[in-house]
């Protein structure tokens, strides 16, 4: 192993092309860490783009390599970890917890208020090499590509925890997917059709919610042309949705999804890169018994069961393009752009 390796770092806020590809001396692996070789890592709406741009933390020590879904094979390890795990293919989950919380003893280490994020308190897998805490790293299953299990560690344990453990997502009710085509959308999609229910997807163009049918969707809407409310009413035959996969907050789009809400509805939400402040038809709320219920991340079991699921094909990571390492400002443009279907993958090895 080389005692340096090529990184991409940001050192100011700004558009991408405060990105910068760097020499920098290669992480050794700490006590009960892991050193990765990476073969991918996905571009993400907010925890690379709003990072980028100084719009989601601004408390950040410079420079920051950014990059929470790292995947690769372990080349070395730290005392405590037992080194015949070297040449072990490995995803990783961005989030550390602090183990000593109620919420960490609880078992729902997706609410630990001191956790640290991969990415953003420390160097993120946008590198040749990365480190990890070891209880942060999970077997990748053998038909899965290094691209396919940072999409799905990344994003579909999200999509479990929030329409199945919160909002219990039942078989055949109604759902709807706002930004179906996008990656987190895509998820949600496929784990409501996974769990039973009718799916209903919408984006902002023909194409993109017609893309979720295939890998899904009973029903389209394009949110943009089409009023949202009336179609959901007429494709429920006047029910609503049970389920509401918002992850959105843009405020000309959110009047349209939540009055979609049957009786009893539930509201589920990670994202708010729409804009983020809505407004909220309060009466609705209450008469209509909705809940509203904001969880972003996921557990250790929702992780596995994301794999699991995957590693069997019942879901499957949608991704739009694999790029060097070398073209990220290129990649983040395009994101911000918009159009993408599913996600971006970056790849160290290649170039
Ligand atoms: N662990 C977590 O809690 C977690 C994990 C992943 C993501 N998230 C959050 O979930 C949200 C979605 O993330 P993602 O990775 O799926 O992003 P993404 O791939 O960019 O998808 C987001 C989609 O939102 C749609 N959209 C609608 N209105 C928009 C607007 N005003 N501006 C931008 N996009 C708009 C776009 O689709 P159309 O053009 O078709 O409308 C886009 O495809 C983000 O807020 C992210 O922070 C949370
Ligand atoms: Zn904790």
């Amino acid at each position: 192993m080389r005692s340096s390796m090529k990184a991409v770092t940001v050192r100011e806020f700004g558009d991408a092309d405060v990105l910068r590809m760097e020499q920098l001396p290669t992480p050794s692996p700490a006590a009960g860490e892991v050193l990765i070789e990476v073969h991918s890592v996905s571009v993400n709406q907010t925890l690379d783009i709003s990072v980028r741009q100084g719009g989601y933390r601004t408390d950040l020590r410079f420079p920051v390599v950014l990059g929470t879904d790292p995947a690769g094979v372990i080349v070395a390890t730290g005392d405590g970890v037992p080194q015949a795990r070297c040449g072990e293919r490995v995803s990783v989950v961005a989030s550390m917890r602090c183990g000593d919380c109620r919420f960490c003893r609880m078992g729902r280490e997706d609410s630990c208020p001191r956790s640290k994020h991969l990415g953003l308190d420390r160097w993120g897998g946008y590198a040749e090499y990365v480190t990890v805490p070891v209880e942060n790293v999970f077997p990748i299953p053998d038909n899965l590509s290094f691209g396919e299990a940072s999409v799905i560690t990344r994003h579909f344990p999200t999509a479990i925890n929030l329409l199945l453990n919160h909002a219990r997502l039942e078989q055949g009710e109604w759902v709807l997917i706002m930004g179906a085509a996008g990656a987190l959308g895509s998820c949600g999609v496929q784990i409501a059709r996974h769990q039973g229910a009718r799916v209903i997807a919408a984006a902002g163009a023909d194409s993109r919610a017609e893309a979720a049918r295939e890998y899904g969707a009973e029903f389209t809407v394009n949110y943009r042309e089409q009023d949202l409310e009336r179609e959901v009413l007429r494709i429920t035959d006047g029910h609503g949705v049970d389920v509401l996969f918002e992850n959105i907050a843009d405020p000309t789009l959110w009047p349209g999804a939540f009055n979609s809400l049957a009786f009893a509805g539930r509201l589920v939400t990670a994202g708010a890169h729409g804009g983020g402040t809505v407004p909220l038809d309060v009466k609705r709320l209450y008469l209509k018994r909705i809940r509203i219920t904001g969880q972003p991340g996921a557990t250790r079991k929702d992780v596995e069961l994301a794999l699991s699921l995957a590693g069997r094909g019942a879901v499957r990571a949608i991704i739009d393009r694999t790029m060097p390492l070398e073209d990220v400002k290129e990649a983040h443009e395009l994101l911000e752009r918009g159009g993408i279907i599913g996600k971006i993958v970056l790849d160290p090895t290649l170039g």
